[in-house]
């Protein structure tokens, strides 16, 4: 008996994305996801922001939804480890196979990172190891380079580091704006973030000494590009 075309097809790996905001990066997953050969399937979305825009987009699409509202945990410090426990709790209540951050705007205890060591990523939005921390695009048009863009890694106890899976090169252009530069690093974002679930999905994703190795993924330069371009 085939099953109804409604129903999730568990061959595909389990997925739960983490957000605290607008939640464009899980939306572009989400609308990978639509193509019937994606590997992955999202399969709940936790905030740690009960009025995060995301959380709508979601349920918009019939995806479990659940709120971790870090202002009922004491401030500072004392609040991290209980906030990380019931985050936790939020995520397994979904068992899944990989745990996405996609704008979680939190800093995890090493219990945390440590408990979904080897199947939590995240994406930031600089050339890691460039610009850890916040205010990434206007720290990059203050320092004035050439090429900026985003990083798709996996999770490690310090914060924004880990091995790298995934980059994207945008160049920045005289006249930029946080803004303008900002809309053209997510653009890349949306591009890679699924790209990069998928080869975790497929199974494709190999830790050797902190290198990230992506079977069947040519490891040749495609071209240079410079910024500026011209003679
Ligand atoms: C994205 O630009 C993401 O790279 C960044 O927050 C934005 C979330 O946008 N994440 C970080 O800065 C994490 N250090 P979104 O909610 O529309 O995906």
């Amino acid at each position: 008996m085939s099953a109804p075309a409604s129903s999730p097809d568990r061959s595909k790996l389990a997925v739960v994305v983490l957000i605290s905001g607008r939640g464009s990066n899980m939306e572009a997953i989400l609308a990978a996801s639509d193509a019937p050969d994606y590997p992955a399937r999202v399969v709940g979305v936790v905030s740690n922001r009960p009025d995060a825009a995301g959380l709508a987009t979601a349920q918009a699409r019939g995806i479990p939804v659940r709120v971790v509202n870090h202002k009922d945990f004491p401030a500072g410090e004392a609040g991290r480890a209980p906030f990380d426990a019931a985050l936790a709790e939020a995520v397994d209540s979904f068992s899944p196979g990989l745990v996405v951050l996609a704008g979680f705007m939190r800093i995890l205890t090493p219990g945390f990172v440590t408990r979904y060591e080897g199947r939590l990523v995240n994406i930031h939005p600089s050339l890691l190891p460039s610009f850890p921390g916040l205010h990434t695009h206007r720290r990059a048009l203050d320092e004035g380079v050439r090429v900026h863009g985003c990083t798709v890694h996996f999770v490690t106890a310090q914060l924004d580091h880990g091995p790298i899976i995934l980059q994207a090169a945008v160049p920045v252009l005289d006249g930029d704006s946080e803004a303008t530069l900002s809309a053209r690093v997510l653009a890349e974002e949306h591009r890679i973030y699924p790209r990069a679930v998928a080869w975790f999905a497929q199974d494709r994703l190999r830790v050797e000494a902190g290198r990230v190795r992506v079977a069947g993924s040519p490891t040749t330069a495609v071209a240079a590009f410079h910024s500026p371009g011209g003679a």
